[in-house]
């Protein structure tokens, strides 16, 4: 039995993500408190919320906040936090949390452990080889013919990933990583995996280890410009919900959620919390190109508006392992779309402290949310403190309506002036991308 009162929440956290999570649960009627560290100046405008000051690694504080706060419920972000075991802490002390042990969270920690599970589990993936030194490196890159993808073994905020088109490409980034050091621990081995092609589909399932209920399907956009060019980011947007064929749906749950979900309790460490599958819809089937231990960012921010469900109870339900008692139900007639507002030298830099301008011109509009990210509140104004900064979101009955919707929340005279009555939000020198949710609603079914 854990303890606390089922009312009180705390988000680990200050991403959009996390103030998606704040401003979905703040509509449940069983939720009375929520409590985000360290959040941001989105989370703490939250009705119902407060920012508290603890940082995401600090476990021993977060656990002493959650006991002396009566918190009911603890809900985890960022993977760091999952990949040293915050969530055995807090389950040691007796209280319930949403997110994997340290052990289940290897899934997304260790980019070889999860390529050596899917194995074990016969988990449709790409063919790949692990290397920690240059030799090992080329002789991979070699035999994949150039054309491969190379990989940072640790956690890298979503960079430590290169699509090369040529085995020159391939080598200098298995170099950036293995000699240079670029990418510190996570980069002292590499995976180099064979390059699929196809659409992408984000597959998040909430589970208590045993029992599962799928969020909408969703699609990131993770190139940084138009066209899906530029390097990767940690996701310029996103929309939901993306449809496939009954047969694509019936090879996802039991080619790869079921048989991952089975496989990991079979190992003795069920997984419970939110199993992102990051899928490739190829010729030959929908593949794995990543598992991550938490819900997506950007996805999070467009699955969540789509739920009729009370989250906060799926949410103790699954941190509780009584997800079989409750549903999962999703506003059929509803689409969402979010567009990142990135700031100006992201993915490599950010600029920090731009003024953020229209907040409160947008916040007055149906249907449209901005929830922030890389912000802070410096004497009452909100200004740039990260590389993401805003996610603009926007529902509506249709993708097209939704998109539509988003754009015109963003005022795009403020990247380059400071103009007078902004029509939507923005700030100095900001980048976001064009064709968010363009080649939706469908991806060719594989
Ligand atoms: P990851 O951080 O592993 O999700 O990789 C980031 C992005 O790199 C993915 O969303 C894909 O667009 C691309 N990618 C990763 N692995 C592969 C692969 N094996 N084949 C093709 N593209 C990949
Ligand atoms: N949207 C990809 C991720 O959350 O890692």
């Amino acid at each position: 039995m854990t303890q606390g009162d089922p009312g009180r929440i705390l988000i680990v956290g200050g991403d959009a993500r996390a103030h998606a999570l704040a401003w979905i649960l703040g509509r449940s009627p069983t939720v009375t408190r929520i409590d985000v560290a360290p959040g941001n100046g989105g989370t703490a405008a939250e009705p119902k919320a407060r920012n508290v000051p603890i940082g995401v690694m600090d476990i021993d504080a977060l656990v002493a906040h959650a006991l002396a706060e009566d918190i009911g419920l603890t809900v985890i972000s960022p993977e760091d936090p999952l990949a040293v075991g915050i969530v055995d802490r807090f389950r040691d002390a007796g209280l319930a949390v949403f997110g994997p042990t340290a052990a289940a969270a290897r899934l997304e920690s260790s980019k070889a452990w999860a390529r050596a599970f899917m194995v074990r589990h016969r988990i449709p993936s790409p063919d790949f080889a692990v290397a920690r030194d240059l030799t090992t490196a080329e002789a991979a890159i070699r035999r994949m013919g150039g054309r491969c993808v190379v990989k940072a073994d640790g956690l890298a905020a979503g960079k430590g990933v290169v699509v090369a088109d040529s085995a020159e490409e391939a080598m200098t980034a298995a170099r950036a990583m293995l000699v240079d050091g670029g990418f510190g621990a996570a980069g002292e081995q590499v995976l180099i995996e064979e390059r699929l092609e196809g659409p992408e589909l984000s597959v998040m399932a909430i589970t208590d280890g045993v029992h599962y209920r799928l969020l909408p399907l969703a699609q990131d956009h993770k190139r940084l410009m138009d066209g899906d060019t530029g390097p990767n980011t940690g996701g310029m947007g996103s929309y939901a919900p993306v449809t496939v064929t009954p047969k694509v749906m019936e090879r996802i749950l039991k080619g790869v959620v079921e048989p991952t979900l089975r496989g990991m309790r079979d190992e003795g460490h069920p997984f419970s919390g939110c199993l992102f599958c990051g899928l490739m819809l190829t010729a030959s089937g929908p593949k794995v190109i990543e598992f991550n231990s938490r819900l997506g960012d950007p996805e999070t921010q467009v699955q969540l508006p789509l739920l009729t469900t009370d989250l906060a109870e799926l949410l103790r339900a699954a941190a509780e392992g009584r997800l079989g008692e409750v549903q999962l139900a999703v506003d059929e007639d509803q689409a969402a779309v979010c567009v990142v507002l990135a700031s100006d030298g992201y993915p490599e830099s950010s600029r920090k402290g731009d003024p953020i301008r229209g907040l409160d011109a947008v916040a007055r509009r149906v249907g449209v949310k901005v929830l922030q990210a890389g912000s802070r509140l410096v004497e009452g104004d909100v200004e740039t403190n990260g590389g993401r900064v805003l996610s603009v979101v926007a529902m509506a009955g249709s993708l097209q309506q939704a998109r539509a919707k988003a754009y015109d929340a963003i005022d795009r005279r403020l990247k380059d002036l400071d103009c007078d009555g902004p029509t939507g939000v923005g700030f100095a020198g900001m980048q976001w991308r064009t064709d968010i949710a363009d080649q939706g609603p469908q991806p060719p079914s594989a």
